[in-house]
């Protein structure tokens, strides 16, 4: 017999059976086959080597032991990368540099949103919600903004062509959050105490500080002892509470067909003074629309852009910012 092929063919069977062993169990059994010592294929030419004539024996004793070195170091390293962790593929590289995992945030506006909220609920008003679409009643009407006012002009409105194919009246997408005075005060007795923050829209030429859609926080306060006085604190606490103690604010004379006497709210920036909305007393019109008493209740309504605040705060300059999606602007939230 030749002990070389003999040595050669041990090392190939070996090799191929490692390298063919997909698991550790399987890998095992090649090792009690291959390197076993009681009974494996090496304990075998241990034993022809042991018939092998005396002055050969150093020759082929060091061939054997060469050949089992080969084989065990094979053995070990197949068995460490079958024992390494598998990482699937669709896993997170870790040896990447400086990924960080992107967090969402609330829209800036949504977080002023919910400041507005938790402001007005300190000072005891509810959070009241109601529709986009609205119809004449609830959006003029009530509000006692009569057939021939400007503010009806269907130019100046979003009327749905689909509302007439639906019947009930022209319904159109709500031009200020007013609606919700009525819509409440339709609903409860007094006293009332409420806000509500939605989108209202007009087609306004877009530019830096108007958009076509945009946001109003309304607030009421209707009740037996309400008066202008009780206005002017809640919307100065108010501005002190978001924008800071120190805010200076100012009310102007004005009109809105639902409140008398009317008035415009604005806070001083700079050296000038920007106007933050409209407000007044409940017009007694609008009191009785609702089915108010107005010799026994009076009430205050504000109405505010949310928007306006939000830039005043972070000395945002164009309104745009808000709707286009740009993540360097909204990062910085
Ligand atoms: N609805 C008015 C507007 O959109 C604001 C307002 C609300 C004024 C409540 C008075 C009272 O301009």
């Amino acid at each position: 017999m030749d002990l070389g092929q003999t040595f050669a063919n041990f090392q190939n069977l070996a090799m191929t059976a490692i390298a063919a062993a997909t698991n550790a169990a399987e890998l095992e059994q090649v090792r009690i086959e291959f390197l076993g010592k009681k009974q494996g294929k090496l304990k075998d030419l241990q034993t022809v080597l042991g018939q092998v004539p005396a002055e050969q024996r150093p020759e082929v004793g060091k061939r054997f032991n060469e050949i089992k070195d080969v084989v065990t170091q094979a053995w070990e390293e197949r068995q460490q990368l079958l024992n390494r962790p598998k990482v699937a593929a669709t896993a997170i590289d870790l040896t990447l540099p400086g990924i960080r995992p992107a967090t969402g945030k609330l829209h800036p506006l949504t977080q002023t949103i919910n400041e507005f909220q938790e402001i007005m609920s300190r000072f005891g008003f509810e959070v009241e919600d109601g529709p986009e679409i609205e119809d004449e009643w609830h959006n003029f009407v009530a509000l006692n903004i009569p057939d021939d006012h400007p503010a009806r002009d269907p130019l100046d409105n979003f009327y749905l062509a689909t509302a007439a194919v639906a019947g009930g009246g022209p319904r159109l997408l709500r031009s200020q959050t007013s609606t919700i005075q009525i819509r409440v005060m339709e609903n409860r007795k007094p006293p009332v105490r409420i806000v509500s923050i939605g989108r209202v829209y007009r087609p306004d030429e877009i530019d830096d500080t108007h958009h076509l859609m945009f946001h109003q926080m309304e607030g009421l306060m209707v009740g037996p002892d309400v008066t202008m006085a009780s206005l002017k604190t809640v919307l100065r606490l108010f501005a002190a509470a978001y924008l800071g103690e120190d805010v200076h604010v100012r009310f102007r004379p004005s009109f809105f067909p639902f409140t008398e006497p009317s008035v415009e709210f604005d806070v001083q920036r700079g050296d000038g003074w920007l106007e933050l909305g409209g407000a007044g007393m409940v017009d007694p019109n609008v009191l009785k629309a609702v089915g108010y008493n107005p010799d026994e209740v009076s009430g205050f309504a504000f109405g505010l852009g949310i928007a306006r605040f939000c830039m005043m705060r972070h000395d945002i300059k164009n309104i745009r910012h808000f709707y286009s999606n740009d993540l360097r602007f909204l990062q910085q939230f």
